[in-house]
């Protein structure tokens, strides 16, 4: 079974990200040949800097190692150093209907909220399309917010492969990690890189510090019943196992709970879920030219397994000389 997932370099990741995504990547590798990449062509339409972007990349990867990916097992690589992506997109783009990018709820919300939109962002679910079929992945484990984007996959694979009468492209079984809550931000909102609102599984101490004591609460005091849906204590469950939620959600409930207390042992607790993570990412992080090997290494081995289908999809289409 091969299965293929990524995280955009918009940002530095989030323990949203972690709980949503990097976590289920690093269990989905005991099953199959994980290919995981850091999404830099897509980061385009939203990191407009250059050396920021490579800043990203970096992060992002380290985050994806010390949270456990083993390069050995899976592959990790960097977009980017697969170009033979982007011909792909081309090749698909000139069969995807507007009607179905102008359906995206990524654009569409942008559009709503009077954003700027370029053509990058408009045609991102090709790309998209591009990462996954040039594997010919059987599964991609994605959140919820991607879902339409793999249904789009589908819908633009079946495309091409009925035009060109050719089973061209292996159409990819979604798996919608559905089980997985949204990690709420400290205001209340999803936890998103571009919000402002998150929780960094790498922060000193004293910045995670400052971001936990910031999460908002209600006002209820002291002595009163607490509303436990609030994300103080959503936040907290994640560090808990289900018989301490029980009592501490029954303590909450019956008064007497400040939420200064629980701010301070969630503090505790993350600090100390991360604590291994956090010692192999500085090591880690100590040399850069072997993360560089690693991502170089990740994209050879990605490119073995991708270059065959882009020659597929380019001899159904009849471009370049006939196949001798
Ligand atoms: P962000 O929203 O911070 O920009 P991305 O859109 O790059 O994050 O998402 C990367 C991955 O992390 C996706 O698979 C997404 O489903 C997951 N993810 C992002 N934010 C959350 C969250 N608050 N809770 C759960 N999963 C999340
Ligand atoms: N769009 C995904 C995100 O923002 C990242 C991504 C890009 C991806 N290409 C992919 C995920 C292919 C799975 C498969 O999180």
């Amino acid at each position: 079974m091969r299965i293929l997932s990524g995280i955009t370099s918009s940002g530095e990741c989030h323990i949203g990200n972690y709980f949503g995504a990097i976590r289920q990547h690093v269990a989905f590798q005991e099953k199959g040949q994980g290919i995981y990449f850091i999404a830099d062509y897509h980061s385009m339409t939203s990191v407009r800097d250059a050396a920021e972007r490579r800043r990203l990349v970096r992060e992002v990867a380290l985050d994806y190692l010390a949270c456990g990916l083993d390069p050995e097992r899976s592959i990790l690589y960097r977009q980017s150093d697969l170009p033979e992506v982007c011909e792909l997109t081309w090749i698909l783009t000139s069969v995807t209907p507007m009607g179905l990018l102008e359906r995206s709820h990524a654009y569409k919300d942008k559009v709503a909220h009077g954003l700027p939109v370029d053509h990058g962002l408009f045609a991102y679910p090709v790309l998209m399309a591009a990462d996954i079929l040039i594997y010919d992945s059987d599964v991609v484990p994605v959140g919820q917010d991607q879902k339409q984007h793999l249904e789009m996959t589908r819908d633009i694979a079946q495309r091409f492969n009925h035009l060109y009468g050719a089973e061209v492209f292996k159409l990819p079984e979604p798996h919608i990690l559905e089980e997985v809550a949204v990690v709420p931000g400290v205001d209340g909102r999803k936890m998103a890189k571009s919000y402002d609102n998150t929780l960094r599984m790498f922060w000193p101490k004293s910045r995670l510090k400052k971001a936990v004591m910031s999460i908002v609460t209600d006002s209820t005091p002291v002595e009163e019943p607490k509303d436990t849906s609030q994300n103080l204590f959503q936040l907290w469950a994640l560090f808990a196992s289900g018989e301490e939620k029980e009592e501490m959600f029954a303590r909450a409930r019956a008064g007497g709970l400040g939420y200064g207390e629980v701010k301070k042992d969630l503090l505790e607790r993350l600090w100390a879920y991360f604590e291994p993570m956090r010692e192999r990412r500085e090591a880690l992080a100590a040399r850069p030219d072997d993360l560089e090997d690693v991502l170089v290494d990740g994209a050879a081995r990605a490119r073995e397994i991708g270059a065959p289908v882009v020659t597929r999809a380019r001899e159904a289409a009849g471009l370049g000389p006939a196949p001798r």
